[in-house]
């Protein structure tokens, strides 16, 4: 098979790593890559958005499957023109990717189909909002933009006045432009959070090992929310009998509905969950794999990935038998430029990639790099993903924290407690 995969970050590194080690493989391209994926893919100079220079490449280069990895194209409809000139593609088209694409959609979809969520309210007129803030409880609330605004449109807000800021920001100042015309304010849910992704080709469901997040920037859960500063998988917390309630009470109804309503969802489905005192809640959709979620996640996976997502992307996943997995848990800790998730430096360059992939079980995947002067250099905020495999949870991070050591790197950071919530 010859495989596309669309991205350029840790995610797409640890996809293309991982197809790679397929025997049904023969060339991988990666659209636009970054240092890491040129490892094992050719990288291409066409952007993740380019839906029709994509396409063009895929018919032209007899490409058997194409991957997505973040949710931009997706929710702008790569997977409906793909599938207009008949190329396998493993992702949603755009009216199944409105899961991620618009908040309101997903709450009110969730309402329908009674599916455990926070309560809410729905706005598009700044009255209307304040008069609500106004009429309801002194007690913390999340403001969220409706549409795709890069993990920076939802505000946990301790109290009125900050919801207040947080609608006007949205609604008034139109600070996430078009993607602010309607706000979701919403009830504060309490509780661990965890990534559920499940394989899905439109009507079959194949849940994948749970991981947990870190979204804030720094230790004990502190600091500002960035895109993830570290993931681990498997996340104990999340025993059986609670996995069962989110595929009995959520993934199914979620999946039955979308197909019953005519927007069948296939590709990756990955709900942010909270485990609250009163059962697991969604949070919000993915419509793609998390990241830092993929990278230990797909590190334990031991199944071909080409064939299983050539499956999903082709409505087969029942001649699925099971997943293979690995054990051993994985712990994945992100490096991050200096300054991040503020303004960072850009160009500085990184040595010791070698020294720290060359450990046993271990894997130094690239997010935000580029090659310059022969050199490896970051270019983006978070910009390595180190994963490593151990005997037990603890292991794996002692692991990754001592790949972590073997990279120089000015102003490179990370957080020094990954998995520790487990
Ligand atoms: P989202 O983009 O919807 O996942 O929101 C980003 C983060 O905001 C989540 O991972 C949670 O940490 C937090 N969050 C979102 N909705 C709520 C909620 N209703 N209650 C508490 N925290 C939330
Ligand atoms: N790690 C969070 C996300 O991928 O959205």
């Amino acid at each position: 098979m010859k495989i596309l995969v669309v991205g350029s970050g840790g995610r797409e590194h640890v996809l293309v790593w991982k197809l790679s080690q397929s025997p049904l493989v023969a060339k991988i391209y990666c659209a636009p890559g970054n240092a890491g994926t040129a490892q094992d893919a050719e990288n291409l100079n066409i952007p993740a958005d380019d839906v029709m220079r994509l396409a063009k490449f895929a018919k032209e280069n007899g490409i058997d499957l194409t991957v997505v990895g973040p949710e931009a194209p997706l929710v702008a409809g790569i997977v409906d023109e793909f599938r207009r000139q008949k190329l396998n593609v493993f992702g949603p088209t755009a009216s199944a990717a409105r899961l991620e694409g618009s908040k309101v959609f997903t709450k009110k979809l969730l309402r329908r189909a009674n599916i455990p969520t926070a309560n809410f309210a729905v706005f598009s007129r700044m009255p209307e909002a304040m008069q609500y803030l106004e009429d309801s409880e002194e007690q913390p609330l999340v403001v969220k933009a409706d549409g795709l605004a890069a993990g920076k449109g939802v505000f946990v807000c301790a109290n009125r006045a900050e919801a207040r800021a947080a609608v006007k920001s949205v609604l008034q100042d139109r600070t996430f432009g078009e993607a602010g015309s309607q706000v979701v304010i919403e009830e504060c849910l309490v509780g661990h959070e965890a990534s559920i992704l499940a394989l899905v080709d439109g009507d079959t469901i194949v849940p994948l090992d749970v991981a947990q997040d870190h979204k804030r920037a720094y230790d004990h859960d502190l600091g500002p929310n960035t895109g993830g500063m570290g993931a681990y998988c498997p996340a104990p917390l999340v025993t059986p009998t609670i996995m069962d309630d989110i595929i009995r009470r959520i993934l199914i109804p979620t999946i039955h509905t979308m197909k019953v309503e005519g927007c069948p969802f296939s590709g990756v489905l990955y709900a942010g969950i909270m485990l609250t005192a009163n059962g697991p809640k969604v949070l919000e959709y993915n419509v793609r794999f998390g990241d830092p979620e993929a990278q230990p996640v797909l590190m334990r996976l031991r199944s071909d990935l080409a064939h299983v997502l050539l499956l999903a992307a082709t409505g087969r996943l029942t001649e699925l038998e099971s997943l293979d997995w690995d054990p051993r848990p994985a712990v994945c800790v992100v490096m991050a430029s200096e300054g991040y998730p503020g303004e960072y430096a850009k160009g500085r360059a990184i040595t010791g990639i070698q020294d720290a992939d060359a450990l046993p079980d271990t894997k130094v995947f690239h997010a935000g790099t580029a090659i310059k002067h022969e050199q490896v250099v970051n270019t983006g905020g978070r910009v390595l993903g180190i994963t490593a495999l151990g005997d037990t949870i603890a292991e794996a991070k002692q692991n990754a924290y001592a790949a972590v050591n073997k990279i120089q790197w000015q102003g490179g950071w990370c957080r020094s407690d990954i998995s520790d919530k487990a």
